[in-house]
């Protein structure tokens, strides 16, 4: 795992995006892994800002909420919209559908997409409790693409985005560890003292289902983009 530690989420970003920029100008990147929060969005400024030619890109994001249309503005299907999709070409984006009728189908359906698009690049955040996607502390690192009971801490934290707590969702659809896992290279973000905790603990902890990141440490070609807030414990 190498770690790389910047002083501003900017400058972050922009070393993700150069990473990225090599991988599709040598045509070495065909599919590109995408996350939402927070920490991803200097990066898609990034992306947006620049002349980048995307037409041959296929995208496939982590995760969704289930029960929440694609118009909701809370969705993830609504987020990658405003800060990516309308403003770049890419051949072609897929997300889960969390309003499917039958969401185990539904999983099965996302999974054979991942198999037929496998990710070059995955662009990942951590949450708090060291979740990567939806994987909550706990989760098998066989798991695939699943339906998630997020936990009490993540909706808490991820209620800075709803009106009220009672809003956000209790289950969403993730891509698993294993799907993760299978991505030829990772890009984890992380910025901010609340992150720390969980980036000593997926640096240096016991790899553990109880951190999910720290499953990462397994993975031959991860490198960490930081600020010093959340490299602060290393
Ligand atoms: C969310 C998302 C993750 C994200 C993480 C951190 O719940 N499902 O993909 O990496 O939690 O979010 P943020 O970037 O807003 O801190």
């Amino acid at each position: 795992m190498e770690i790389l530690t910047f002083t501003s989420d900017k400058d972050a970003a922009q070393k993700a995006f150069e990473i990225v920029r090599e991988g599709v100008e040598s045509r070495n990147v065909s599919t590109l892994g995408l996350a939402t929060g927070g920490t991803p969005v200097e990066f898609y400024k990034k992306m947006r800002q620049s002349n980048l030619d995307v037409s041959s890109i296929t995208t496939v994001n982590l995760d969704e909420y289930v029960g929440l249309e694609k118009e909701n503005p809370n969705s993830y299907h609504y987020y990658m919209e405003k800060e990516l999709f309308s403003h770049m070409n890419f051949k072609e984006s897929f997300l889960p559908n969390g309003m499917a009728k039958d969401l185990e189908a539904e999983c099965r359906r996302y999974e054979k997409i991942l198999k037929t698009h496998p990710v070059d690049i995955q662009i990942l955040g951590i949450g708090a409790n060291g979740h990567i996607g939806f994987n909550e502390p706990g989760t098998s690192f066989d798991a695939e693409t699943h339906i998630v009971e997020l936990t009490e801490s993540t909706r808490e934290a991820n209620k800075r985005f709803f009106e009220k707590e009672e809003d956000v969702p209790e289950y969403a659809i993730s891509m698993g560890i294993k799907s993760i896992l299978a991505a030829k290279k990772i890009i984890l973000l992380a910025f901010g003292r609340s992150k720390a905790e969980a980036i000593k603990e997926m640096v240096e902890g016991e790899i553990t289902p109880s951190c999910p990141a720290s499953v990462l440490q397994k993975h031959p070609n991860v490198i960490v983009l930081a600020d010093e807030e959340a490299a602060s414990l290393l």
